[in-house]
C-alpha cells in the first residue's frame, strides 16, 4: 500500500511533466502494478489469520465437545452432579470467548508491529551531523574567507563516485568567485559542502581559518552564509513573513529595506495588499523573476559575510534575469560571492572564473586571461555564442 500510494502521489504531483509526455498509459500500468502486488501480500496476511482463527475455533469447540462427553460419562457414573457440569461448561466458554477475541487481536497486532516497526526505524535514526553546537565568529571578526585544502568527497549514498578529488580552492574575503562548467561536473556539490549539507571525507573547508566542522551549524547557515539557489522556494504566508524566514527576529522596516536592495519593493507595493499579500498556492501567482527577487530579500535580510548563488537567474526568460541579476550585483557589495551560473555572459565581471571539470579546477583567471587561452573557457563561450542563450 505504502509503495501504491508512492507511485499515485508522484505521478499526480508531476502530472504536468507525465502529460508532457504522454506517459498516462505508462504510469497507469505503474500503478495497476504496485496495487496487484499489495493486493497479493494483503490476501497472503488475510490467509494466515484466517488460517489461525480457523484452528483456534476447531479447537476451542472440540473442548466443549469434549466437555459435554466427558461430563455425560461422568454424569451417568454419578461421579459429577449436573450443576458442577454446568457451572465447568459456563467457564469454559467464558474462556473460549476470551480465546477468541485473543485470535482477533491477533491480526491487528501483526499488522501494527509492521507498521510501527517503520515509525521507530526513522525514530531511532541517529542524525549524522549535529544541528548545533561548535564555535561561532562574531559578527564584527567574521570577513568571509572561504578556502578548500585538498578536499575529496563522494556521496554518502554513491560512495564509489568520487566528485572531488584534492580540490583546492581559495576566496578571499570581498571577491566575487565564478564557477563554470558542464552540468554534472560538481558544481553544486561545492556550495553544498560550504553550506555542509554534507562533511568531506578528506582534507577541510574553512571559514575565516575555521575549519567549518568547528563552527556551529546553525549559526555557520543563518549568520554567515546566505543561499540563492535556481528554484526558489516560498511559504504559503504573506510576502512579508516569506522575507523574515531569512532573520525572524527582524523588524519590518529591516523587511523592507531588505526588498529593497533586491530590487523587490517597488512590485511588491504594487500589489493591492502589499506586504500582507499572500504567496504559494491560495495566493497570488508570482512570476518566477518575482519569486526570485522576494528569495534574495530574505538571503539578504541576513546580511551574510559569503552569498552562495547557484544558478539563481538560470530559469529566468532574459527580461527578468536583468532585474534579478541588476538586484544580485547590488547584493554583491561587501560581501564574498561565489557563484554558479549557467549563463557566462552573466559572470564576466566576477574576479576569479574557475572552470570545473570532473570535479577538478582546470582552467583559473579573469574572464579576459581564460578567453586568452582558448581552452574550457573559450569553448564554452563558444557553445553559448551559437546557440542563443536559454
Ligand atoms: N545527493 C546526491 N547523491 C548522489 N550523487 C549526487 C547527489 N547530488 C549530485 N550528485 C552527483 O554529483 C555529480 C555532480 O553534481 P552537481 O554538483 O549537482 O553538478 P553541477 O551542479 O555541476 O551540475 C553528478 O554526477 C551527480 O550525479
Ligand atoms: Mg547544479
Amino acid at each position: 500500500v505504502e509503495k501504491t500510494t508512492a507511485v499515485a502521489d508522484e505521478a499526480v504531483s508531476n502530472i504536468r511533466t507525465v502529460r508532457a509526455f504522454a506517459m498516462e498509459d505508462q504510469e497507469q500500468e505503474l500503478f495497476v502494478a504496485e496495487t496487484e502486488l499489495a493486493m497479493l501480500l494483503n490476501e497472503n496476511l488475510g490467509f494466515g489469520i484466517g488460517w489461525f482463527q480457523a484452528g483456534t475455533n476447531i479447537f476451542l469447540n472440540g473442548m466443549v465437545l469434549i466437555t459435554l462427553y466427558m461430563g455425560g460419562y461422568l454424569l451417568s457414573t454419578d461421579k459429577l452432579s449436573p450443576g458442577q457440569l454446568m457451572a465447568y461448561l459456563m467457564a469454559s466458554q467464558t474462556i473460549q470467548r476470551s480465546l477468541g477475541q485473543i485470535s482477533l487481536l491477533f491480526g491487528s497486532v501483526i499488522r501494527g508491529l509492521a507498521s510501527g516497526s517503520r515509525v521507530f526505524e526513522y525514530m531511532n535514526l541517529q542524525p549524522t551531523m549535529p544541528l548545533r553546537g561548535g564555535k561561532t565568529i562574531s559578527e564584527f571578526d567574521l570577513k568571509g574567507d572561504i578556502e578548500f585544502t585538498n578536499v575529496t568527497f563522494s556521496y554518502p549514498t554513491r560512495r564509489q563516485q568520487c566528485i572531488l578529488k584534492d580540490f583546492n580552492l581559495k576566496v578571499p574575503a570581498g571577491k566575487t568567485l565564478a564557477i563554470v562548467g558542464a552540468s554534472g561536473n560538481g558544481k553544486s556539490t561545492v556550495v553544498a559542502l560550504i553550506e555542509r549539507f554534507y562533511d568531506v571525507n578528506c582534507g577541510e573547508i574553512t571559514l575565516d581559518g575555521h575549519d567549518i566542522k568547528t563552527l556551529d551549524p546553525s549559526w555557520l547557515r543563518q549568520r554567515a552564509l546566505g543561499l540563492i539557489s535556481q528554484e526558489p522556494i516560498l511559504f504559503g504566508t504573506s510576502v512579508m513573513e516569506n522575507i523574515r524566514y531569512g532573520r525572524p527576529e527582524s523588524t519590518d522596516e529591516e523587511v523592507k529595506e531588505a526588498a529593497k536592495l533586491a530590487n523587490a519593493h517597488d512590485f511588491i507595493c504594487s500589489f493591492p495588499r502589499g506586504y500582507d499579500t499572500l504567496v504559494g498556492e491560495r495566493g497570488t501567482t508570482l512570476s518566477g523573476g518575482q519569486k526570485q527577487r522576494i528569495a534574495i530579500a530574505r538571503a539578504l535580510l541576513k546580511n551574510p559575510a559569503v552569498l552562495l548563488l547557484d544558478e539563481a537567474t538560470s530559469a529566468l526568460d532574459t527580461e527578468s534575469e536583468k532585474i534579478v541579476q541588476n538586484a544580485l550585483d547590488k547584493a554583491r557589495k561587501g560581501r564574498t560571492v561565489i557563484v554558479i551560473a549557467h549563463r557566462l555572459s552573466t559572470i564576466q565581471n566576477a574576479d576569479i572564473i574557475v572552470v570545473l571539470h570532473k570535479g577538478k579546477i582546470v582552467e583559473m583567471g579573469t574572464h579576459e586571461e581564460l578567453t586568452k587561452m582558448h581552452g574550457y573557457y573559450w569553448t564554452l563561450t563558444y557553445q553559448q555564442q551559437e546557440v542563443p542563450a536559454g
